[in-house]
């Protein structure tokens, strides 16, 4: 186990010394002009995501515009490069160790965001989602994929890629982009940086002997530094050198410092909230997500006048194969994985079922909960519904259309599933854990259950059956949670601020 108590706590940069760090050239990120941020993702809505990592991606580095000089970095994968066409080729980054050298493209999105891309066909001119290839399997080379990201990132902070910008900080996000952050502290460039952690489950753990090929030294595989369990792990390196860490809700803050949530990472996470350089910020949905206007509903509806979810509900039961009812009707739109706790919901179908109630899937992910969930539609024809796949304007009717969101996550960063569901009238049924016990008020706008038991889970289906059958609860909590606030604009103060400490703590 790793025991915090190994840990240090100390500075940003350990591994150089503070004076070989100064760099007078830079501009200290309080100045009068306006900063300029870049924000390193790995997947991003406009042109490629996997989860809610994309949509925040492409709606947070928009809103702080408002701010600062933001610009994303992404890698071109396929999908990016088939949907923004050919491109500038700005600046060529060198090859490094094992790390091919790359083009470094810049675009500009329909509004105006500048997004730079890494052109590297060898690495990333591939099927698949940008972590794994199209039977689900981990690219093998994904440590040297990312390692290029952070590589560039790098380069880009410290004015290799742009003659005509370079970032005053860098705002990473989850393990791909883990290491930027190390390069910088190796190479002595105090450049503020902040990781964001969208969900500490997946690391980016690979092999020991990647090191050399990486330009990882030797010096920095230990405990203080990128080594985890003997391994190399790019987020416990973005964690150890970053200047500041954020993570998307202020209980996930919390909960992944005690080691029932913690991954191993909890003494590390711990030692950074002590240091006060942990913070929890709630991510906010975008202003797509209207039921007055979502051009994918089939009628539209507001929190005023709810009849709309009436049409909408009629073309869920339509096309996931339901019976026409009047009773309730409950949504998954999830991943299928552990995490999202399907075997809960899977394990409450029969009680839905006799009671009236009927349910509408739609997910992908782990086959033995997909086969399971095909097994259950045929065992309910009419009640349950199936759907394995992606399909963005079928999660939104879903939304639209539902009474209830069924949302067991064993834990859960943020959620954006259950924020969509609350604009759309559907009252989501959440285990109290991270963003979901931050974005749910029981009873009010939602339900939420202590426990990810079936007992406990199978508690708040019943208060949400009950009020099902008493129109005006009903109607009170759809109000409550439609209305509910969930913009991005108090997140991106809080962004704000954190900067600003993170520029304390790098050029402290
Ligand atoms: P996570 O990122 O852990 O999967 P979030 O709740 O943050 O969870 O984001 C999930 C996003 O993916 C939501 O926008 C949800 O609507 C969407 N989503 C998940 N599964 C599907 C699916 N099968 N089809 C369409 N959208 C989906
Ligand atoms: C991750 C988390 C999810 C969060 C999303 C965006 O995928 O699992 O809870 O909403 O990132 O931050």
């Amino acid at each position: 186990m790793l025991e915090s108590s190994c840990l240090e706590a100390g500075a940003a940069f350990p591994t150089v010394a503070r004076a070989e760090m100064q760099d007078t050239s830079r501009p200290s990120f309080s100045a009068k002009r306006r900063q300029s941020i870049l924000f390193v993702t790995s997947e991003i809505a406009d042109y490629i995501k996997a989860g809610g990592l994309g949509e925040v991606s492409a709606a947070l580095p928009r809103e702080l515009r408002r701010y600062y000089d933001v610009r994303v970095l992404i890698p071109g994968y396929r999908q990016v490069l088939s949907q923004i066409g050919p491109m500038e080729e700005i600046a060529r980054l060198p090859a490094s160790f094992g790390i091919p050298a790359c083009g470094l493209g810049r675009s500009t999105t329909h509004d105006g965001l500048t997004v730079y891309v890494l052109l590297c066909p060898e690495l990333y001119d591939r099927d698949g989602s940008p972590y794994v290839d199209r039977f689900g399997v981990d690219w093998s080379d994904n440590d040297i994929r990312f390692a290029r990201l952070g590589l560039a990132a790098a380069d880009i902070a410290c004015g290799h890629g742009d003659d005509l910008w370079r970032a005053d900080l860098l705002h990473l996000n989850d393990w791909p982009s883990g290491l930027a952050s190390a390069y910088l502290a190796w190479r002595g460039q105090p450049v503020p940086t902040i990781l964001t952690i969208h969900n500490l489950a997946y690391q980016g753990i690979f092999d020991r002997n990647r090191l050399s090929l990486l330009g990882i030294p030797d010096s920095a595989f230990q405990i203080n530094g990128v080594e985890f369990h003997e391994k190399l792990s790019f987020l416990k390196a973005g964690i150890y050198y970053s200047s500041h860490i954020t993570t998307v809700s202020s209980t996930y803050a919390r909960e992944i410092t005690r080691p029932e949530y913690g991954c191993g990472l909890d003494g590390l996470l711990r030692t950074r909230a002590e240091q006060g350089r942990l913070d929890g910020i709630i991510n906010g949905i975008d202003e797509s997500w209207d039921p007055t206007t979502d051009p994918y509903l089939v009628s539209p509806f507001s929190a005023k006048n709810c009849r709309g979810k009436r049409a909408n509900a009629d073309n869920v039961r339509k096309n996931f194969g339901l019976a026409l009812s009047k009773g309730p009707l409950f949504a998954v739109v999830s991943r299928l994985v552990h995490q999202k706790g399907v075997d809960l919901a899977i394990s409450a179908a029969e009680t839905i079922v006799s009671q009236g109630g009927q349910i509408a899937v739609i997910g992908q992910g782990e086959p033995r909960f997909e086969a399971e969930l095909q097994v259950l539609a045929n065992r309910y024809p009419g009640s349950v519904g199936v759907k394995i796949g992606y399909d963005e304007g079928a999660a939104r009717r879903m939304y639209a259309g539902s009474d209830f969101l069924l949302m067991p996550s064993r834990f859960e960063p943020c959620g954006l599933s259950q924020m969509y569901a609350q604009r759309f009238g559907s009252l989501p049924i959440a285990h109290r854990t991270g963003g979901l016990a931050d974005t749910i008020e029981d009873g009010v706008n939602g339900f939420l259950f202590g426990e990810p038991s079936l007992n406990r889970f199978m508690d708040a289906i019943r208060r949400g059956l009950d009020t099902f059958n008493s129109r005006s609860r009903l109607t009170a909590m759809r109000k409550a949670a439609m209305s509910r606030p969930q913009g991005w604009g108090r997140s991106a103060s809080r962004y704000q601020e954190v900067y600003e400490r993170a520029c304390r703590t790098a050029l402290a």
